[in-house]
């Protein structure tokens, strides 16, 4: 999902650009103000927008291709709003050989989106990760911080028809 034209930048709306000045003063002094910067924008804001990553290099006078290369190395950053929902596929070892592709495959093919990206509808976004520490539960796909273990792509089709439908009734 990415800001529509009607969407701000965080940096243009006065409430959000609050938080940002805050976070640079209360953190920009610090051992390490970069990353400490950055994953307390990533918690408070959502999301570190270009302008925004220009914007953390000039106040802390670092090469904003420097900012660019955290936000973008490190997959916990994201530079578009997340949707409501977060499904994550382990692409460890473990997961991939036990079928994680087909999961992803499976959710392509349902959604119509790929990993990194989230439905037009805002409500669900996928990402790949890391090893999340339950490899003999292979293939894991992790749904808004709850593991599930042993998923087929057909029951992955259900599950996030119900992740869906959940929301239509809500
Ligand atoms: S490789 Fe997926 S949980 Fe370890």
């Amino acid at each position: 999902m990415t800001l529509t034209p009607n969407q701000l930048d965080p940096l243009d709306n006065p409430r959000m650009r609050q938080v940002i000045d805050s976070t640079i003063s209360e953190y920009g002094d610090q051992n390490g103000a970069l990353m400490v910067v950055l994953n307390h924008l990533q918690e408070r804001i959502g999301f570190i927008t270009k302008p925004m990553q220009a914007y953390v290099a000039e106040k802390l006078n670092v090469p904003v291709s420097k900012v660019h290369g955290v936000v973008s190395f490190y997959s916990f950053f994201t530079t578009e709003p997340r949707g409501k929902h977060l499904v994550k596929f382990c692409i460890g070892t473990a997961c991939y050989v036990g079928g994680a592709s087909q999961l992803i495959d499976k959710a392509k093919q349902v959604l119509g989106i790929e990993p990194g990206q989230t439905t037009s509808d805002g409500l669900i976004t996928l990402e790949v990760c890391r090893c999340v520490g339950a490899c003999s539960q292979a293939p894991v796909v992790v749904i808004d911080e709850v593991n599930h273990g042993r998923v087929k792509p057909s029951q992955f089709a259900r599950i996030l028809t119900e992740v869906q439908k959940s929301e239509v009734v809500a």
